[in-house]
């Protein structure tokens, strides 16, 4: 077999396109983080954005966590973040506070000061990365690429911080509808290149981050997120398998699904059975929770095969968990838990 076809075949792409595999394929988000000390060795005596600007570095940290815990894909290791960067933000990570934008985008103004720039050109760590890495990753291990989605960029540019309500996005976007469709709309173009670009580099799927989009109420999500997301998601749509996730969607997810991606992201509150049944996905992925990694074996392998038992014997489920892996995972629960997935599901 070719490298392509072993790829075409691998059993994380199979179900991506709802067809039947050997085993239930796994990947955890976040897989490459802290949790791990291989991670921590590469990251000692640099800055998180200096690690994700160095190619061969950025490499490393993604081909190591896929080796270390035998799961059936890669992700690229990079930052939902640094795309603002290249739009004219200043992105920081402070220890111990998460990562800071400024100026914080909050009127009309400020979205007009963005600049447009081709992440093409202004990002090219990212594909160096990624050449690097599909040339050292295994024949039959594809390799997934990401990007934030228009509304959890934008929720950061406004903010300038992670938030819990949201006050400063929700304030732009009730009041200022011009400022707010013109904000997403130049995200979403850029977004779209920037995926673009990763599929041309050799990436063989590629995940869209929605991770606070559960802060709205569906009509919301409907009338300020759905055309942008929509854009990128038709953009890049048939060239590889695009996952689309968020937390917290169990009402969003009709109207996520009709933004569009081959396979929806489920956090632990949403079932995988019922809502496959009621919203006809072809395949789905997730939805273990976190901190189910710190507890016990017993409990955890209890936790995976309810959601292994949710999934049932469909084809298309990749699990995962509901959310990226927390730090101070314990690295053994969390290759205990792929040997699980694997052994378990064989048939
Ligand atoms: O999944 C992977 O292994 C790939 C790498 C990856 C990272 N961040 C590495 C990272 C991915 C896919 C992301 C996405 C990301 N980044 C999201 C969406 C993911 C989700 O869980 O929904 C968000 C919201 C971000 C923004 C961001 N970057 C946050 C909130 C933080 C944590 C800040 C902190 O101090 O806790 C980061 C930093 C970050 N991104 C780290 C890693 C491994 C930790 C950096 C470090 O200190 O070494």
């Amino acid at each position: 077999m070719t490298t392509s076809d072993k790829l075409h075949n691998s059993r994380f792409l199979k179900a991506c396109r709802g067809e039947p595999t050997d085993c239930t394929p796994i990947w955890l988000m976040r897989q490459a983080g802290r949790y791990m000390p291989e991670y921590q060795a590469v990251r000692a005596g640099r800055s998180f954005l200096e690690l994700c600007k160095t190619p061969e570095l950025a490499a490393k940290v993604t081909l190591d966590a896929q080796r270390i815990l035998g799961v059936d894909a890669a992700i690229l290791f990079a930052d939902l973040l640094p795309i603002l960067e290249t739009v004219g933000m200043k992105l920081e990570y402070l220890e111990g506070e998460g990562p800071q934008l400024s100026p914080p985008i909050r009127e009309a103004a400020d979205v007009d000061r963005l600049i447009e720039r081709d992440p093409v050109e202004s990002m090219p760590f990212v594909y160096d990365a990624i050449r690097i890495i599909r040339k050292e990753l295994p024949g039959d291990i594809p390799l997934i690429g990401f990007a934030g989605a228009p509304f959890t960029l934008a929720a950061y540019a406004i903010e300038g911080e992670a938030s819990r309500n949201f006050v400063h996005t929700k304030t732009l976007m009730f009041s200022d509808r011009g400022a707010w469709h013109a904000l997403m709309g130049l995200l979403s173009r850029v977004i779209a290149k920037y995926l673009h670009a990763q599929i041309d580099a050799g990436v063989q799927a590629v995940q869209l981050f929605d991770s606070w989009v559960g802060t709205l109420a569906p009509e919301d999500y409907r009338e300020f997120v759905l055309p942008h997301s929509y854009a990128v998601l038709q953009s890049i749509k048939g060239r590889v398998p695009v996952i689309h996730f968020g937390v917290g969607t169990s009402t969003l997810l009709p109207f996520m699904a009709a933004a569009g991606g081959d396979v929806m992201g489920l956090d632990w509150h949403t079932p995988i059975a019922s809502t496959r049944e009621k919203l006809g996905f072809k395949a789905v992925q997730g939805n273990l929770d976190p901190c189910t990694l710190f507890a016990p074996r017993d409990e955890l392998k209890r936790k995976a095969m309810q959601v292994l038992d949710d999934a049932g014997d469909n084809p298309g489920h990749i699990f995962n968990l509901g959310h990226g892996i927390l730090p101070k995972t314990p690295v053994d629960n969390v290759k205990f838990l792929v040997d699980f997935v694997h052994e378990s599901t064989r048939r």
